[in-house]
């Protein structure tokens, strides 16, 4: 057995954008310019990292960018009437609301009360529901990012055991959805594992394709892995590192070194899944431009 062929998100993330680059240009010539608002609530580090990313790969596509930032101190009441603010900007068609917010705010009451048509994170009752019954506008980003890391890979699920370690609303409940359902690059047999599942690993070693995503560093080796797997490692994990100048470096859910030797193929943290949520979420709001008209 060869090691596994590593998945490179970031290649992929660029196809995306490249993809994206006609669809803004038809709707500059309607004078839209894509908009994407992020709500920043605090100071928490990681969400700084990210809403930032997001605001410069807008500027390299031509998209329009606010970030609004808030103090942790900030009222639900207040966020909400940001939101809904938002909801009636014209030049604004997506909005994202980054997570985690602080414990006075309670975040699917605020999830409620933005626009679906403008829900880029796919988080809105609505669209949920949409996605359930196959009929999603605005899916979620990391897991619809991870369905097309699969396809560019000519990965076919059709048919195939796939094992969802997590079941997050944002990632762990969505991607096992889109997998299940029927459709290209779906119909799979989908189990759902969590951190109470007594035997783990005996049901992580069934999987042809295993997604990763209960936030432990690691968490998955060699030994809970089919020889010949697909594994989707969703993980984003902070560990001390005195060797880096920050102290800390970056790993998955997977211990990647053992993994790679018995999997087909792997994405590595960083570079892997984390490049697609962004280019998703250009993607989303790029569609909320076209679907909304001006
Ligand atoms: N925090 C971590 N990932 C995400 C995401 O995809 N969307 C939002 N809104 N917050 C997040």
């Amino acid at each position: 057995m060869t090691a596994a062929i590593i998945i490179d998100g970031k290649e992929v993330a660029k196809s995306i954008r490249q993809g994206l680059r006609p669809r803004i240009a038809k709707l500059k010539e309607n004078e839209i310019v894509p908009g994407l608002a992020a709500v920043l609530v605090g100071d928490n580090p990681a969400s700084q990292t990210y809403v930032n990313s997001k605001a410069k790969a807008c500027d390299k596509l031509g998209m329009y960018s606010e970030v609004i930032r808030k103090p942790a101190s900030l009222s639900q009441e207040e966020l909400i009437e940001i939101v809904e603010g938002l909801n009636a900007n014209r030049k604004i068609h997506g909005i994202l609301v980054q997570s985690p917010l602080p414990e006075q705010i309670d975040e699917p009451e605020v999830t409620v009360h933005l626009s679906p048509e403008k829900d880029v994170d796919g988080f809105h009752p609505f669209n949920v529901g949409q996605m359930l019954i196959g009929r999603g506008k605005l899916l979620p980003c990391t897991p619809h990012g991870i369905i097309k890391l699969l396809e560019y890979y000519e990965i076919s699920t059709e048919g195939k055991e796939a094992v969802v370690v997590g079941r997050s609303n944002i990632v762990g409940k969505p991607v096992a959805v889109l997998l299940m359902q029927k459709g290209k690059m779906a119909n799979a047999t989908v189990t759902i594992a969590h951190s109470r599942t007594s035997n783990l690993r005996e049901v992580c070693g069934r999987a042809d394709i295993l997604i990763a995503a209960i936030g432990r560093a690691n968490f998955i080796n060699a030994d809970m892995v089919k020889e010949g797997a697909v594994v989707i490692d969703v993980g984003i994990n902070r560990i001390d590192d005195p060797n880096r100048e920050k102290g800390y470096r970056l790993v998955g859910d997977v211990d990647f070194e053992s993994v790679k030797e018995k999997a087909s193929y792997i994405t590595p943290v960083p570079g892997g899944v984390g490049p697609m949520t962004i280019a998703m979420l250009l993607s989303n709001t790029v569609t909320a431009a076209e679907n909304i008209g001006c």
